[in-house]
């Protein structure tokens, strides 16, 4: 067994002057013909069994224990679920939502949504002022932005349609984190300390979130006994008592005295669905990932489609011509997404088309091989807003089981109340919608009639959780937080292994570019390109944006090694709480 704890300082850094982007003709992309990166990480955490991977390691260890105990890569994802709502609470939680792409070990691959409703009582304008202004920060804060949560449900859902275990022994090792306590390490401490200021509003959140006021620092123990108790609930009674029972009323009770939407009878009707996942393929490999409530597995086959008419794998990682075409590529699936996608049951999603080698062909044809192409030539429209602080894990067994989960609360600690004495974070999913056609949303995204809000109904996610399989066998698992940015991330860590041979430990660490159309700019970390490649992408018209690392990518790589399976996990530099751990 084994734990990598990551981190970006490894990075070095080495390249060759491009060579300028000159002369040629529209086919030949290679004017761009940028320098090289080469990057150096750890390698990925390795073992014959199983291995599971999230962005907080005690969770990991739950869903690993589990699996050593003869349970299977669906009962450690549910362990896994419920054990990142007690020690990842921003991102992973009962008060949220999300969807699982599985592998069986029979064959099926199957997609589970669980995805938050909107509350009977709204409506497309909820969120907007008599003039017809967006009020600021409703759809993001308080009791009013809070869709049905739909994760204990998706969690009863994949353990007892597809586990081996009881409820009772997936929810064990959550409970017992939440009723002793764990031991915060500083990525831990980090991520509540982001939100100090906020806990401090409500009484009930500083109790447990706050030590006597303060921040909590690295190795205390964080206790939370309201939320054991909810958790023991759910362990002994299922699911009925969330969604119809004594969870569910006060939740209610605090929406009736707060202002929220939420009844009785939005809990009682929340659904699960599940169904096929959307399937597109790259290079040979398959990518089976996640269709309608979310775009992400729309999107990323998109952008897959268009890039596959390149030789992405004859381009160093990350030269001016790579990231010029990955760009233009992003730039139109972004415009696709925000404009023409929503929850299935309301709209319906032109993915025939979306997903046609005919549209990738004509967006190819759309792209200017040497220059940017200003976003408002794509289309005229204001951009949609998503919030970043989700989380992915990824699950592989000994039996042939893969599962693929990101859920989330949408922003960081969900809309930042918890009700009454339940112990838990609600969503501010309600955010995930178009208050407004046209108007950004917390993401800077900008979107269309297609995801207005209405009763019932899922917003729009970019959550995609993916399995990458050749041949019918799974060989990649992978996803990532980061709102907007979890298509490009996903799909940038998959791009790394098929087209640059990379293993999973520098897929998931390499530093990262993205575009979403709106606002026109190139986001890049750090070392995501070398000052030359810059310099040549902003001469042909592009404008970049530097900020913090962004996303958690969760990944697992499925290979041969001495003639015999072998599973390589990697926990993303980026999330320092997390683990990759094999079993
Ligand atoms: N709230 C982030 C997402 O669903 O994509």
């Amino acid at each position: 067994m084994r734990r990598i704890l990551g981190t970006l300082t490894s990075v070095a850094l080495l390249f060759t002057p491009g060579i300028g982007m000159a002369q040629t003709a529209p086919s030949q992309v290679s004017e761009f013909n940028g320098a090289d990166v080469s990057l150096k990480f750890p390698p990925p955490v390795e073992s014959r069994n199983a291995m599971a991977v999230s962005s907080q390691h005690f969770a990991t260890q739950a869903g690993v224990d589990i699996m050593a105990a003869g349970g299977n890569a669906i009962d450690a994802a549910v362990a896994i679920g419920y054990a990142l709502a007690v020690t990842h609470p921003c991102c992973g939680n009962i008060g949220g939502g999300g969807f699982a792409t599985i592998h069986l070990a029979n064959g099926k691959d199957t997609f589970i949504n669980f995805r938050e409703k909107a509350p009977a009582a709204a409506s497309a304008n909820m969120y907007l002022d008599d003039k017809g202004n967006v009020i600021p920060n409703l759809s993001l804060h308080g009791y009013k932005a809070v869709g049905v949560p739909g994760s204990v449900m998706g969690f009863e859902r994949m353990l007892t349609k597809y586990g081996t275990k009881t409820r009772a022994e997936v929810m064990a090792p959550a409970i017992k984190l939440a009723a002793d306590g764990y031991k915060l390490d500083e990525g831990d401490v980090r991520t509540y300390g982001f939100a100090a200021a906020e806990f401090a509003k409500e009484p009930n959140v500083a109790a447990v979130f706050l030590n006597n006021g303060q921040p909590w620092k690295v190795g205390e123990n964080l206790v939370q006994k309201n939320l054991a108790a909810t958790l023991r609930e759910i362990s002994a009674k299922g699911p009925d008592v969330f969604y119809k029972g004594d969870i569910a009323e006060r939740v209610v009770a605090a929406m009736k005295a707060n202002g929220g939407l939420v009844t009785m009878k939005d809990f009682a009707d929340f659904t699960v669905t599940e169904g096929d996942p959307l399937r597109c393929s790259y290079r040979g490999y398959n990518i089976i990932s996640s269709p309608p409530p979310s775009s992400g597995g729309a999107s990323m086959c998109e952008i897959f489609n268009i890039l596959s008419g390149y030789p992405m794998d004859k381009m160093p990682v990350h030269s001016a011509k790579s990231i010029h075409l990955m760009v233009e590529a992003m730039r139109h699936a972004y415009v696709d997404r925000n404009f023409s996608l929503g929850d299935p049951v309301f709209v319906k999603n032109p993915l025939d088309k979306l997903l046609s080698a005919k549209h990738a062909a004509a967006i190819r044809a759309k792209i200017d091989p040497v220059k940017a192409t200003p976003s408002s030539e794509v289309k005229i429209g204001t951009v949609p807003h998503e919030s970043d602080q989700t989380t992915h894990y990824s699950v592989v067994d000994k039996f042939g089981n893969a599962v693929s989960v990101t859920y989330t609360i949408n922003g960081g600690f969900g809309s930042g109340v918890i009700a009454g004495d339940t112990g838990f974070f609600l969503n501010n999913e309600m955010d995930d919608f178009t208050s407004k056609v046209g108007a950004p949303n917390l993401f800077g995204l900008v979107q269309g009639e297609s995801n207005a809000i209405a009763p019932g109904k899922r917003p729009l996610s970019s959550m995609s959780p993916t399995l990458v399989t050749k041949n019918g066998k799974v060989m990649m698992v992978i996803g990532s937080p980061g709102g907007s940015r979890i298509i490009t991330i996903t799909l940038e860590s998959i791009l790394n292994v098929i087209d640059h041979n990379m293993d999973i430990k520098a897929a998931v660490d390499t530093p990262r570019i993205h575009h979403q159309w709106m606002p026109d700019t190139v986001y890049a970390e750090d070392n995501a390109m070398t000052p030359a490649v810059r310099k040549e992408l902003e001469a042909a018209g592009y404008k970049f944006t530097s900020g913090r690392p962004w996303g958690s990518a969760e990944g697992i790589i499925i290979g041969t090694k001495d003639g015999k399976r072998i599973l390589y996990g990697a926990n993303d530099a980026r999330a320092t709480a997390g683990a990759a751990i094999g079993n």
